[in-house]
């Protein structure tokens, strides 16, 4: 079994949706999506799926671990990136199995600002939250970001503990952020990802997710 993370495409939008209504009380509209695809040329957005052995979609061979190291991976997922705009995606949709969770970031410079990550709920305490952070920080890290940011729920104690096994740090607080009930949000940033320290952890612990992952039952 494996668990691959491809960019989103406008095709995932509405399965998304569905995953997101599960994970936030304020869920984005599906038009908001679809304008982060089309026309912000910043935005980096990525999609889990679980593929099981006999999946016809998945490429053969690959694991958790070298989804993004082999040469065919990277090809795939770069022209995945070129063909994006279009809604085009590398492999027929009707063989893709269902959209377990999803997230996304804006690079600006040498900063990237995580938008939203969800994991579906009968998904959630895997390893899979973290299976996507770990591919933002790959993402980021591309790039030539030093420092990841985002903004969290004072309440939601899951994902600030999540941020906080990655170095994010509360650093302000936006009050009355968030529209339906007025509650403020944390402002957390990351040290700074490109010291051989940040590098050193992220792959001691995308090797510990890598062997979890491989070692737990699929949904
Ligand atoms: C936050 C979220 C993405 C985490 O996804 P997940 O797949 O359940 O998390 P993981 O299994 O990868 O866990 C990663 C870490 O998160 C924390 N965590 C996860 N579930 C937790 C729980 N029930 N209680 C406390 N900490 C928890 C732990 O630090 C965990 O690391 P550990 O396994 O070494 O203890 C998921 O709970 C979710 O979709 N929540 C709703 C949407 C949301 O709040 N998104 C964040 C917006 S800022």
């Amino acid at each position: 079994m494996t668990y691959i993370v491809q960019p989103m495409v406008l095709e995932d939008v509405e399965e998304v949706g569905r995953v997101e209504r599960e994970c936030f009380a304020a869920p984005w509209p599906a038009s908001a999506y679809r304008r982060e695809l089309r026309e912000n040329t910043v935005s980096r957005y990525i999609v889990l799926r679980h593929f099981p052995d006999d999946s016809r979609a998945v490429p053969s061979g690959t694991t958790p671990a070298d989804v993004d190291s082999d040469p065919l991976s990277q090809m795939k997922r770069a022209v995945s990136h070129l063909l994006r705009p279009f809604g085009v995606r590398d492999a027929d949709s009707r063989d893709l199995p269902p959209i377990l969770g999803f997230a996304g970031m804006w690079l600006m410079f040498d900063e990237a600002h995580i938008t939203t990550i969800g994991v579906s709920p009968r998904v959630r305490g895997k390893g899979l939250g973290e299976l996507l952070l770990v591919h933002l920080f790959d993402e980021a890290g591309k790039i030539g970001a030093h420092r990841l940011t985002l903004e969290v729920r004072v309440s939601n104690d899951v994902a600030q503990r999540l941020y906080r096994k990655y170095t994010f740090r509360e650093e302000g607080v936006r009050k009355r952020y968030y529209s339906d009930n007025g509650e403020d949000a944390l402002i957390m940033w990351t040290e700074r990802i490109d010291r051989p320290e940040f590098v050193g952890m992220l792959a001691e612990s995308r090797r510990r997710l890598d062997q979890r992952l491989m070692r737990e039952a699929p949904p």
